[in-house]
């Protein structure tokens, strides 16, 4: 089928991509000219495992192109809306981009046109989007809205894509349903070819469920809502771990055993971050206002968030006591890893807290130093994780890389001017950082040294 993606983000590119990589032909837009010039020329705007070789793939075989938004509308009969939503001063969602696409597609096309909502947006969002479509309409337009959230997650966006758990579609049209069921069959049936897998450990028929376009919006929001509220949950857990000398990897695992509660999302650590938990929270806090529901609930999800970076900026006064001069290594920038994204990053708050109190940072991360370096550029940046290290009185691990739990500790045991890891995710192995001389601390009331670790062996 003909297909448009408007918006190349980390969203709209996936989706492009994966939909030309299942057998359809697809047009993908960007309004932003540097990306877009990066795109037509075979270069990357962002960095995604598996995403460039996909495209590399679908574009040798003519099945993806790049271009302007109204080439995009005229081209395919159905169009997913993937650009961004970002949360506005009062947290709602600014939909001026949603907006402004609807007018287009209301302005320049003619004909039929299946209008998907894949950005997250607030319920009723496809209510104003239908009457934007006809009251902007000017060619005659004849179109259904759909809402299909996206639950992709960056640092494996293609595999999600590919093979998620779910596919839901809110509809108010069996032409829309159909259209979608049909867009989306080689993903349901898992009958396309794997760019990633030769045998695919995830080849499992996902559920396609269709509810109407409220359901299909507030079941975006009410997960991401929910996702957080385990993090930070887990997180007071973390806290209260800290002061009762308990041991919150134990606390976790023991909870997480249970299927009815699972052991996703119980990873306490220096908060959630990224282009969804934060802004998606305050944007379903609102939307809850404005209907006259009291979801105060959420509020304390996001209250215990945003003290997650004062508490790990304490935990680090506490072992350095006085910041001013201190040279500070800080490894990994992107909110989580896998991905270059350093959107709403804890790592970022953290370093501006440290540079406030006159802490001097060396940093190192895989793939988000270029973006990092637009969002706080007086940071001195390293090519290595050793390089950032030397000299340092501690280093904070803020994202959980596997590079750098991998990292070699007796060669950086030569190199810091005190052997102190602060690990702000609990990724680091103990017994490895302690043995090679560090002084560990994790979140949650878990430190060792490496006295103790000396006596538990002798
Ligand atoms: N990033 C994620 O992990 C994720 C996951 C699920 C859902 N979402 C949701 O998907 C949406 C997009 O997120 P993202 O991370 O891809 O954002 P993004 O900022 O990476 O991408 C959005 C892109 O849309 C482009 N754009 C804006 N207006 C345009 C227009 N009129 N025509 C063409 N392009 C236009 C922007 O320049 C940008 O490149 C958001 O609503 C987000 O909440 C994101």
């Amino acid at each position: 089928m003909k297909l448009s993606v408007i918006g190349a983000g980390y969203v709209g590119l996936t989706t492009a991509a994966c939909l030309a990589q299942v057998g359809h032909d697809v047009f993908c837009s960007e309004s932003d000219f540097e990306k877009l010039t990066k795109l037509q020329n075979g270069v990357m705007p962002l960095f995604e495992p598996y995403l460039e070789d996909v495209i590399k793939t679908v574009r040798e075989a003519g099945r993806l192109r790049f271009g302007s938004t109204e080439e995009a509308i005229a081209w395919g009969e159905t169009i997913f809306i993937c650009v961004g939503t970002p949360p506005l001063s009062n947290g709602d969602a600014d939909l001026s981009a949603i907006e402004g696409v609807a007018r287009a597609i209301a302005k320049r096309a003619s004909g039929y046109r299946l209008v998907i909502e894949k950005s997250t947006v607030p319920v009723q969002t496809g209510g104003q989007l239908r009457k934007h479509l006809s009251v902007h309409s000017t060619n005659g337009l004849k179109y259904d809205v759909a809402s299909n959230p996206e639950f992709l997650r960056e640092g494996t966006s293609v595999e999600d894509f590919l093979h998620p758990d779910r596919i839901v579609v809110g509809v108010d049209s069996s032409r829309a349903e159909d259209l979608l069921r049909e867009i989306y069959e080689p993903i349901i049936s898992q009958s396309f070819t794997c760019p990633i897998h030769s045998h695919c450990a995830r080849r499992k028929e996902p559920v396609f469920l269709v509810t109407d376009t409220s359901s299909a919006e507030l079941i975006k929001h009410a997960s991401n809502s929910f996702l957080a509220m385990k993090i930070s949950f887990i997180n007071m857990v973390a806290n209260l771990c800290e002061v009762v000398g308990a041991d919150v990897t134990k606390v976790a695992q023991g909870m997480g055993l249970d299927p009815r509660i699972g052991s996703s999302f119980l990873n306490p650590g220096i908060g959630f971050g990224g282009f969804c938990f934060p802004k998606d929270v305050q944007a379903f806090i609102r939307i809850a206002e404005k209907a006259g529901c009291d979801f105060s609930l959420l509020k304390e999800v996001e209250k215990i968030n945003q003290q997650r970076v004062e508490h790990f900026v304490e935990q680090v006064r506490e072992e350095l006591w006085v910041l001013r001069g201190k040279k500070i290594a800080v490894w990994g920038l992107a909110f989580k890893p896998n991905t270059d994204d350093v959107r709403f990053a804890p790592a970022l708050s953290i370093i501006r807290r440290l540079q406030a109190e006159g802490a001097q940072i060396q940093a190192y991360d895989p793939e988000a130093m270029e973006k990092a370096k637009k969002e706080i550029p007086d940071v001195t940046y390293w090519g290595d994780p050793y390089e950032a290290a030397k000299g340092t009185d501690a280093v904070l691990l803020l994202t959980e890389w596997e590079e750098l739990r991998k990292v070699d500790w007796s060669r950086l045991a030569t190199l810091v001017e005190r052997p102190l890891i602060i690990d702000g995710r609990n990724a680091l192995s103990r017994e490895d950082v302690v043995s090679n001389g560090f002084h560990y601390i994790g979140i949650g009331g878990i430190s060792a040294t490496p006295q103790v670790a000396q006596a538990l062996a002798t």
